[in-house]
């Protein structure tokens, strides 16, 4: 079957900033991974999407972006609806962060997350968290990274970064779901990208 949409030409600019800290992302090597991309598809389909690293470097015209984690899905479908309200969540959060020791900040913004999952949290505790490694206890998914050595980016900078992402997306969509589902979607002349979690984590 021929693909009806071999509309996604490749010429993709170097671009480096991440929106989200996330261990395991492929920002460093996104350049290389699309080297070996076709040099013109239909849709991209990404059904691990973690912090979106190559969607980002990509920018396609058309794509499905998914992953099973709902928080962080919720984060890419609000920037796509309303970029300014990534920036509010974020913004009142640094703000809080500041408003004490930092580690007891930090620690505040965990347990309310822990004591009621949502993506506003977890956005600011991915830019804030050790390393980027966020981590869930396996038993009853507690977040349980502690806080990171660095400051997390000021609000302006990361307000500037959800311009720019939310414009490297605009041919996306979100979907939370499962990566079977994300595969169900493919057809021919697709390209998909995987980068499923190691076994050991
Ligand atoms: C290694 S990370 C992807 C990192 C991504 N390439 C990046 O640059 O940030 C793997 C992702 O797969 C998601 N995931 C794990 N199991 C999944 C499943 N069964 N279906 C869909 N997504 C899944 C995780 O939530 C995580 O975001």
């Amino acid at each position: 079957m021929e693909s009806t949409h071999l509309d996604t030409c490749l010429s993709v600019q170097p671009y480096k900033a991440q929106l989200l800290k996330w261990i395991g992302n492929k920002q460093r090597f996104a350049h290389e991974i699309i080297s070996f991309f076709p040099k013109r598809f239909g849709a991209y389909h990404e059904p691990f999407l973690g912090s979106g690293a190559i969607l980002g470097v990509l920018a396609p015209n058309k794509a499905e972006a998914a992953d099973s984690f709902k928080p962080l899905i919720t984060i890419w479908q609000t920037l796509k609806k309303n970029p300014e309200i990534i920036k509010q969540w974020y913004r009142e959060r640094w703000e809080e962060a500041q408003q004490g020791d930092k580690v007891e900040q930090y620690e505040k913004i965990k347990a309310r997350y822990n004591a009621n999952t949502n993506a506003a949290d977890f956005l600011f505790l991915t830019r804030a968290a050790y390393g980027g490694v966020i981590r869930f206890r396996k038993a009853d998914g507690y977040m349980s990274t502690p806080c990171g050595v660095h400051k997390p980016i000021h609000f302006g900078v990361f307000g500037r970064r959800v311009n720019e992402r939310a414009e490297r997306v605009r041919g996306a969509e979100f979907f939370h779901r499962e990566y079977a589902e994300s595969l169900d979607r493919v057809r021919e002349g697709d390209v998909v990208y995987c980068d499923p979690p190691y076994s050991h984590s």
